[in-house]
């Protein structure tokens, strides 16, 4: 989704009650962050202009949402967005936070003692190029920091046929279970769907919307993830890069060795064997 640069958005969420400016010193700490913090606490990952968790955080007081995008002005529009809903609603936005975020990073800023209940993706970039799929919200690579920190079930939504298949597989190589699964949600869609801005989108535009919820392996939930980010991994990966460059690996060893760093399962062609459902 492109959106333009907007000078007033940093200034207007960092005035913001409920737009969290520093997530990674709010690790540990999320439930104190809301007035009933003993509620149901619900994670949104990428979550654009916040019509989805506007609508479900105004529908549902019962829960707590945290929703988290990348960039700036996608979350200033989603504090407004909130802003509206809310004052429509006759109440004060106590259920929900907004923070900038690279989900990459979650598990230095979501910790298995925030203790999230539910990850929701909504439409999450297909990034379609082979080389670009580590990047997915949906890669076994995140699947793992989402498993150390979710005690409850992660819902996913978009309308990206190949997405969807390659995630099944994802989801089932990294140990989860698949406890729903639908490739039109729409053909008997749940009173409950709230729908987001994509799925307003792609709906208008004929295509079909595929959904299933997931359940982390029971022994995934607080088990130490490794950060990419750390600069001991950072200095591993440069050193690896230049073994690839002078030839001292070859694509498929350094691949292997970068597995091997992370603890990630083995790839697998994606078509092999696939049935994929209509
Ligand atoms: C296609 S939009 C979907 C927005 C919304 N969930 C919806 O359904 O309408 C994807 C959103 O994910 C955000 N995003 C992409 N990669 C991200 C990342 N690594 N960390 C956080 N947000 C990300 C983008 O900024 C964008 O707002």
């Amino acid at each position: 989704m492109r959106i333009r640069f907007k000078k007033w958005a940093r200034p207007e969420l960092a005035a913001s009650p409920f737009c969290m400016d520093n997530a990674f010193a709010l690790a540990g700490t999320w439930r104190q962050q809301f007035a009933k913090p003993e509620q149901p606490f619900y994670v949104e990952l990428g979550c654009g202009k916040g019509g989805w968790v506007s609508q479900a955080a105004v529908l549902h007081p019962e829960n707590n949402y945290l929703a988290l995008d990348i960039k700036s002005e996608m979350l200033a529009v989603a504090k407004r967005k909130t802003e509206q809903a809310f004052a429509e609603a006759g109440r004060e936005p106590e259920n929900i936070r907004l923070s900038i975020l690279n989900i990459e990073r979650i598990s230095e800023v979501l910790k298995p003692e925030d203790g999230v209940d539910r990850i929701y993706i909504n439409f999450c970039n297909p990034w379609p190029k082979e080389g670009h799929k580590k990047r997915r919200l949906t890669h076994p690579r995140q699947l793992r920091q989402y498993a150390a920190i979710l005690r409850g079930e992660l819902h996913f939504k978009t309308d990206d046929c190949d997405l969807f298949t390659e995630s099944i597989e994802y989801f089932e190589q990294s140990g989860w279970e698949i406890l729903t699964k639908s490739f039109d949600l729409h053909a008997d869609e749940p009173a409950d769907n709230i729908r987001t801005e994509h799925e307003n989108m792609f709906t208008e535009m004929g295509k079909k919307i595929h959904f299933l919820i997931a359940k982390p392996p029971a022994d995934a939930f607080g088990k130490p993830v490794p950060n990419l980010h750390a600069p001991d991994t950072v200095k591993l990966f440069h050193a690896l890069e230049k073994q690839r460059m002078l030839g001292i690996l070859t694509e498929e060893q350094f691949e292997q060795r970068k597995r091997e760093i992370l603890g990630e399962p083995e790839e697998v062609p994606h078509d092999e064997g696939m049935e994929v459902e209509k």
